[in-house]
């Protein structure tokens, strides 16, 4: 086993602006009161989380070896294999994705839509239950993948948690990738950028509306009580 160059530098980008914006959902919605307009940004992160994960669907066909769609595994055989060798020695080695890390990071890709769904909805109608347990599924799912990272590193004493900054995993010589794709990387991080500048732009405080560039319409962050507290 060497150290191979794993993951590339957009899906190390990608991985951090989402970790960093759905910390923000949580910190903004559990630290500040739906009236305060501080809360709004809880749900201009959501916003930015979203297209974060239309960035990955278009990676999912595009990006370098592990980060294609077709190396998640996650058919039961595979599953069933993997969690029945948790403990044991494991059967067989996985570069990228193992079933585990598959299921959790899928798990996550769907509840982010769901959450951003039932959060715009709540504009108008009361979704907000779901949208809490949704919530709460997310933080489960997000809780499981770090558990699931200290016991990788524990049993195998890697410190698998570095590869999602340096790229490099401890894997067989010859399954690393062989770029880390720089330029993808800086027109990632341009796209990125320019649409958070394009939302942030258009977001107004006070009537608490925004609008989700490359969609028509305004979306209503909350439902609009500020004017009415403060008068
Ligand atoms: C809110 C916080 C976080 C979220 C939402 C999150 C989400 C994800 C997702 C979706 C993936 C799959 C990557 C992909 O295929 O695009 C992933 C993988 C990974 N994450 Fe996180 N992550 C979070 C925090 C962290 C932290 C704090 C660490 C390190 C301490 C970390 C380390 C990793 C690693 C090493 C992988 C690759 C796992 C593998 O080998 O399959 N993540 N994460
Ligand atoms: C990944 C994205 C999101 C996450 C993880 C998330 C998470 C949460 C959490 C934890 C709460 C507090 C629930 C409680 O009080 O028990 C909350 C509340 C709320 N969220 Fe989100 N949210 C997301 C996206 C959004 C979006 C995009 C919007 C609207 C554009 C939104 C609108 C709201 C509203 C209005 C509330 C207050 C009502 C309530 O307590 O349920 N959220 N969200």
């Amino acid at each position: 086993m060497h150290k191979v160059l794993i993951w590339d530098l957009p899906t190390r980008i990608f991985h951090w602006a989402l970790a960093g914006s759905i910390g923000a959902t949580f910190v903004f919605a559990y630290g500040f009161d739906e009236d305060d307009r501080m809360f709004q940004w809880h749900m201009l992160a959501g916003l930015i989380a979203a297209f974060l994960l239309v960035v990955r669907v278009v990676l999912g066909f595009v990006g370098t070896r592990y980060v294609q769609w077709r190396h998640f595994f996650l058919r039961p055989a595979d599953s069933l294999s993997y969690f029945r060798n948790l403990f044991g020695r494991p059967a067989t080695y996985y570069a990228g994705h193992n079933p585990g890390t598959s299921l959790v990071a899928l798990l996550m890709f769907a509840l982010i839509p769901l959450l951003v769904f039932t959060g715009i909805t709540q504009a108008w109608e009361s979704s907000e239950d779901l949208h809490a347990g949704l919530a709460i599924a997310l933080a489960v799912a997000v809780g499981l993948h770090l558990a699931g990272l200290a016991f990788y590193t524990m049993r195998q004493r890697d410190n698998i948690s570095a590869a999602m900054v340096t790229g490099y995993k401890t894997a067989p010589i010859n399954s690393g990738i062989t770029s880390a794709r720089p330029w993808t990387a800086l027109v990632l991080v341009v796209v990125i950028a320019t649409w958070v500048y394009a939302l942030l732009g258009s977001y107004d405080a006070r009537q608490a509306t925004v609008k989700i560039p490359g969609l028509p319409g305004v979306v209503h962050l909350g439902e609009n009580e500020q004017e009415e507290h403060r008068d």
